[in-house]
């Protein structure tokens, strides 16, 4: 997600608004910039990089001195990290200020619209199509604050914006959709922020902006309204957090805001890829259909988590799409012979990008003259650069070592992918396909349903934190997230986990059950119920032979209750679609055993986030 700040009161404003960017700086960004309103004129400054480029620039040519700014570090979504598409973005007349954190999924119309009206563009991104929308209604509306809420009314998808104009050098005006908007309430000063980061070193007195809310900010007071225009109520809180805790936004570790931000960053990475007809729309892959009708096989390479994500492609990919699936560890694909042909899709999964064996992978595979789809998390790395189209996930900036809204995100995209194969191939009838978008519609809700009724697990983490070994069994989909759960086990507790599939216990792993042996078990949807049978009748092998049983199971399913020692009850689901579910459990559970172990979950011994090394 973007960083946004908004000031307003009697100190320089370029200092609290660079100030409070550098507060925001771990979220993680890839360009800058601000704009200061001085006696009735608009001066913006922005640099792609990281901050200091920013403040190199304005050491350079300072800004006129004002006492009014907003700035924003950038997440890119649409448009590469560059200069031009670094927000602030204003209008034709150089009057209106907009930065901007969400997706405006309609913004292509909208941008349509205003080149046809005379207006003229200059950047790649969605936010610049607000500040001249917001031009335009400056002409008939009374106020900055009016105008901005007549354009809120014509944007689709997540938005908080904030917007300044020279016909009003005492307003900071912001409007929330979505993305967090918060308001600092100072004495003679007022604060606008993505978060209380921001702020905090000034004044502890917060507002939280509600959905579809428009605040009106001055140095001498702060009125909220609703888009309707009518007085909003709001809440107001005194934050009590220390300064590391607000980039954490209140959490002990950003691993646990990552977990609870899962809701949010399922539903962005849907935004916009779903019609009003309920069909898929992926043009931004940059393959045409024409060339995806072509594909006759797929592969798909990443490492650890990504990796995973990959497995359950596979099943998605053959299922809906009819299409024979491979999935390979990038780092030993590069070291055989596949074979490859200019009709196989090579798939490259990465969060951040630059993990140097998927790279090195993707380089293999294009010798071969195979298609190059990333799935990346990171606008402007290098994966994207490298492959013939991308699909990004929108979880917002990763910081946890250990991969969690990154890997539910990704498995987004996969189904997405999936499901627009089918589409174009014509392997599943629209109308299979448009039931099928319309239940992965619903999983935002039903992660977060998830989340709340994790005290459960965090008790039985805490219970087995003295532990040596826990072990994952799972089938089918289920089976890569054993496989994830223990990857999460393993890098947060530093413990002995191992995943399996269900299937191959009595191929060997059964050896390993022992007298007490937790054993952590993800059943699959009743309705696949030779499948379901058969992890039952494992669960009862395993039993019987001492192991501590827990099993996640869809609620309802009572038949698991007389074998399970602890039983952890998902939202149900379609069978393909579980592993967004079934997994947040395995996060908690990981996030709360290594807790209570000690650990530094954000930043585990020995590990990096990318690994950027062969
Ligand atoms: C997952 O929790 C780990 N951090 C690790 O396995 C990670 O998934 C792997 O290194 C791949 O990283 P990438 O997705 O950035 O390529």
């Amino acid at each position: 997600m973007c960083g946004i700040v908004g000031y307003v009161g009697a100190k320089p404003a370029l200092d609290v608004v660079v100030e409070g960017l550098a507060r925001l700086e771990y979220r993680g960004y890839d360009s800058a910039g601000v704009a200061l309103l001085s006696d009735g004129r608009l001066a913006t400054a922005k640099r792609a990089g990281k901050l200091i480029n920013l403040r190199k620039a304005l050491t350079e040519s300072p800004p006129p001195a004002g006492t009014l700014g907003i700035g924003h570090t950038r997440w890119a979504t649409h448009g590469p990290p560059n200069d031009r598409n670094a927000h602030p973005h204003t209008d034709c007349g150089g009057t209106v200020a907009v930065i901007h954190n969400g997706i405006i999924e309609n913004f292509a119309t909208l941008r349509a619209e205003l080149e046809e009206g005379g207006h003229t563009l200059r950047s790649d991104t969605d936010t610049e199509a607000v500040a001249h929308l917001i031009e335009d209604e400056l002409k008939t509306a009374g106020d900055l604050a009016e105008a901005t809420r007549r354009v809120c009314g014509r944007l689709e998808g997540a938005f908080t914006l904030v917007a300044v104009h020279t016909g009003d050098p005492g307003l900071v005006v912001g409007a929330r959709r979505n993305s967090p908007l918060v308001v600092g309430v100072g004495d003679g000063e007022n604060f606008l922020a993505s978060d209380v980061a921001a702020f905090i070193a000034h004044t502890r007195d917060a507002i939280e902006l509600g959905q579809d809310q428009i605040v009106e900010l001055r140095a001498d007071g702060v009125t909220v309204t609703g888009f309707d225009g009518l007085p909003a109520e709001v809440k107001e809180y005194h934050v009590d957090w220390d300064v590391s805790a607000a980039e954490k936004g209140g959490y002990d570790y950003f691993m646990l805001k990552e977990i609870a931000e899962q809701p949010r960053a399922v539903a962005d990475t849907l935004l916009g890829r779903i019609g009003a007809d309920g069909r898929l729309t992926l043009d931004e892959m940059r393959i045409s259909d024409q060339e995806l009708r072509e594909v006759d096989k797929i592969i798909i390479v990443a490492c650890g988590t990504s990796f995973h994500a990959g497995l359950i492609a596979k099943y998605a990919i053959e299922h809906w799409a009819g299409l024979p699936c491979e999935v390979e560890l990038a780092s030993e694909f590069r070291y055989r012979d596949p074979i490859l042909s200019r009709s196989t899709l090579v798939i490259v999964i990465s969060q951040s990008g630059e993990t140097m064996d998927a790279l090195m992978a993707l380089r293999h595979a294009r010798e071969q003259h195979a298609k190059l789809l990333g799935i990346c998390n990171v606008n402007g790395s290098t994966l994207p650069r490298e492959c013939d189209g991308v699909l990004y996930t929108h979880a917002g900036p990763e910081i946890a070592v250990a991969s969690t809204k990154a890997f539910l995100t990704q498995l987004v995209a996969v189904y997405l992918i999936a499901l627009y194969l089918a589409q174009v191939r014509g392997t599943k009838w629209g109308d299979e396909v448009f039931a099928m978008v319309q239940l992965l519609a619903q999983m935002p809700e039903k992660v977060e349903k998830v989340l709340e009724t994790m005290e459960p697990v965090r008790e039985l983490a805490r219970s087995l934190a003295g532990e040596h070994c826990v072990l994952f069994l799972g089938r089918h989909v289920g089976f890569p997230v054993a496989l994830e759960g223990a990857l999460k086990l393993k890098e947060l507790a530093y413990m002995h986990a191992e995943g399996f599939a269900a299937g191959e216990l009595k191929h060997g792993p059964i050896a390993l059950i022992e007298d007490g042996l937790p054993v952590v078990v993800v059943v699959p949807p009743r309705v696949r119920d030779v499948l379901h049978d058969k992890i039952v009748s494992n669960i009862q092998e395993i039993r019987a032979r001492g192991a501590r049983t827990i099993v996640i199971a869809e609620e309802g399913d009572t038949s698991v209750e007389p074998y399970a020692d602890t039983l952890i009850s998902v939202p149900a689901v379609p069978t393909l679609l579980q592993p967004l579910v079934t997994t947040v459990p395995l996060q908690v559970f990981a996030c709360e055993l290594a807790t209570a172990k000690g650990h530094d979950v954000d930043q585990p011994r020995n590990l990096a986030k990318s690994v950027t090394v062969e």
